[in-house]
C-alpha cells in the first residue's frame, strides 16, 4: 500500500515536473503539442470544457464570413466553423506540424467540407495571408505554444479586417495556459481593443476588437 501512495506520488510529480519543463522551454523555442496527443484535444472531456460549438458562439462566427482558425490541431474547431460559415464562406486554418494538418483534411473528408483552406506556416512568421482580409480569428489554446507573441499578434492584427474579432481563449491544465491579465497585456499592447469575456471554471474566453 505504501509503495503504491510513493508510486503515485512520483508519477504525479514526474508530470508536473515534465509540464514546467514544457512550458518554461516553448518560451524560448517552438515545442507544440505533438500529433499524436491529437485524440486529447478531441476527447469529451476537453469538448465540455470548451466545446466547439461554445467557442464558435463566443468568437460569434456568421454565415458568409471569413475566419481564421490559429493552430487548428485535428480541426476540432474549423469542421463545425466552415459548416457555420457555409459555403458563402471560408476558413483558413493554419498551423506548424504536417501532422496535424493531415488530421484535419483527413476529418475534412469524413465531413465532406470544403470550405477549408490548410495553411501549414507559423503565425509568428509571415504567413502570407492578404491585410485586412479575416473577419474573426481564434487562438484555442495555442497562445502559450508561440514563443514569439508580438510578431503572431502583429500579423493578426495586420490580417484581421478593421472592426473584426480576434479571440483568445485559455483552459487551465494546459501546460502552456496563459492567464487572462497576460492575454489583455499582449492584445492591447498589439493595438487591441478587449470586447466580450466569458470564464467557466476551467476556461475563459476574451475576445478583442481590431479598431476601426
Ligand atoms: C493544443 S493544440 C490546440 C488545437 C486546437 N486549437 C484545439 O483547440 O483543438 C495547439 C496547436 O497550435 C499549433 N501551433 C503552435 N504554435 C503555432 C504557431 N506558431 N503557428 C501556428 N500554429 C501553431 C500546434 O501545432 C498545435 O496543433
Amino acid at each position: 500500500m505504501t509503495i503504491m501512495f510513493y508510486a503515485l506520488i512520483g508519477v504525479i510529480l514526474v508530470l508536473v515536473l515534465g509540464a514546467l519543463c514544457w512550458r518554461w522551454t516553448s518560451r524560448r523555442r517552438q515545442l507544440p503539442c505533438p500529433a499524436w496527443l491529437a485524440w486529447f484535444l478531441e476527447n469529451p472531456v476537453v469538448e465540455s470544457i470548451a466545446g466547439a460549438q461554445t467557442l464558435l458562439d463566443r468568437i460569434g462566427l456568421q454565415t458568409g464570413e471569413q475566419g481564421l482558425d490559429v493552430g487548428c490541431g485535428p480541426g476540432r474547431l474549423s469542421i463545425p466553423a466552415a459548416l457555420r460559415v457555409g459555403p458563402t464562406g471560408s476558413i483558413t486554418a493554419l498551423d506548424i506540424q504536417p501532422a496535424m494538418l493531415a488530421r484535419l483534411e483527413k476529418a475534412m473528408g469524413r465531413a465532406g467540407v470544403r470550405n477549408i483552406v490548410p495553411r501549414l506556416c507559423d503565425i509568428s512568421l509571415d504567413p502570407e495571408l492578404p491585410s485586412d482580409s479575416v473577419d474573426r480569428a481564434w487562438l484555442v489554446t495555442v497562445l502559450g505554444e508561440i514563443p514569439d507573441w508580438t510578431a503572431a499578434l502583429k500579423n493578426l492584427y495586420r490580417i484581421l479586417r478593421p472592426g473584426g474579432t480576434l479571440s483568445i481563449t485559455e483552459v487551465l491544465g494546459d501546460p502552456h495556459y496563459q492567464t487572462r491579465g497576460t492575454v489583455l497585456r499582449l492584445c492591447t499592447n498589439a493595438g487591441f481593443e478587449p470586447s466580450q469575456y466569458w470564464r467557466t471554471f476551467l476556461a475563459f474566453t476574451q475576445n478583442f476588437t481590431r479598431p476601426m
